[in-house]
């Protein structure tokens, strides 16, 4: 018998406004067609003033604890993956805790920026693996939109803000590729490219600071560690390539969503896409993609999924899991 951590429900939470591309054309020397045609994106969300990542979190949980049919005294812990949280300290985590009425339990945030997700699944798992708990509440959640230099045309048209969860529950498993929940995880970082993607402020320079990104070299990297990345975990699990119903991968650019499909020798009908609608939510675009993609009938019990990611650090990774 293997303990296995099986999504059971699945929600998402995008803060109401939404910001056409072409908004941004009034005050930056910018296009539509730029944006669309280097990116794929063609909207994103932004949260309102005063609105956190906390909050937009709690609200995912929400809908993720509604979807399985339990609620937050079911829980025994929560990883929120965010590089964005309300304040330096406390985590966003316990806020979230407490926002779901949470008085047990423990909760951290992972901070992997847009791989972060993927480092919180891998987290998460472990927990459950190691009988530290049962069920555990796993969320993305950003507010880029707080950190974006609005004068930075190559930056501030790319990110979007909103939250994803699932909820993981421990489950006895065969050891098989056919059992339900996560089947490998494989999680990489290179401090060496830290100057590829930063934000310029924190406890050093005592600001919140700017997210800063030589895009076309992350740009480099990215395919061929996303799909490096993607076969490690594959082979982990002992399946192929052939064998995946949905990559749900990291939504930044629609370019290096289908580079690496290409690479993993799978088409695009087998790939999960928002980012046409959310832009690049660093760790919550791929919960995001999870929940929608289960709302479009696109994802369905038993499916083979492999989500991939790579962002600031550089970190990246991949998890591999059968809904
Ligand atoms: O999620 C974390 C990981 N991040 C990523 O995965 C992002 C990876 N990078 C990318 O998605 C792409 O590199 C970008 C979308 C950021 C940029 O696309 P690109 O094809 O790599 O363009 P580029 O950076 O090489 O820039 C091409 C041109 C430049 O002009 P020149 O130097 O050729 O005259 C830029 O100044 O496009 C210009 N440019 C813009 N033009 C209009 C940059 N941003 C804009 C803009 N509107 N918003």
């Amino acid at each position: 018998m293997t303990r296995r951590a099986v999504v059971i429900g699945a929600g998402h939470y995008l803060p109401e406004r939404i910001v056409e591309n072409a908004e941004f054309e009034a005050t930056l020397d910018t296009s539509d067609e730029w944006i669309r045609s280097r990116s794929g994106i063609e909207r994103r969300h932004f949260a309102a003033e005063g609105e956190t990542t906390s909050q937009m979190a709690t609200r995912a949980a929400q809908a993720a604890l509604k979807s399985a049919g339990r609620t937050a005294d079911d829980v025994d812990a929560i990883v929120l993956a965010t590089s964005t949280a309300d304040l330096t300290f406390p985590s966003a985590a316990t806020m979230v805790q407490s926002q779901l009425g949470m008085t047990s339990g423990f909760a951290f945030d992972v901070q992997a920026v847009c791989a972060g997700f993927v480092y919180a699944l891998a987290n998460a798992n472990a927990l459950i693996a190691s009988g530290q708990a049962d069920r555990v509440l796993v969320i993305g959640a950003e507010t880029f939109s707080r950190i974006m230099d609005w004068t930075d045309r190559s930056t501030c048209v790319l990110f979007g803000d909103g939250a994803g969860a699932v909820l993981l529950e421990a489950q006895d498993g065969t050891g098989s590729s056919d059992d339900r929940g996560i089947l490998a995880t494989d999680l990489n970082s290179d401090g060496r490219y830290r100057d590829l993607l930063y934000v310029d402020g924190g406890v050093a320079t005592q600001n919140t600071g700017h997210l800063r990104m030589q895009g076309n070299q992350v740009f480099r990297h990215a395919v061929e560690k996303l799909a490096a990345t993607a076969h490690t975990a594959l082979d982990r699990a002992g399946v192929a390539a052939d064998d995946v119903d949905w990559i749900v991968p990291h939504q930044a650019n629609i370019r290096i969503i289908q580079g690496t499909a290409k690479k993993m020798g799978l088409p695009m009908d087998k790939v999960v896409v928002t980012v046409q609608d959310h832009g690049n939510t660093s760790a919550a675009s791929i919960p995001l993609a999870l929940s929608v993609g289960v709302e479009r009938g696109q994802i369905k019990p038993g499916d083979l999924l492999v989500t991939e990611a790579i962002g600031g650090g550089l970190a990246w990774g991949a998890v591999v899991l059968r809904w």
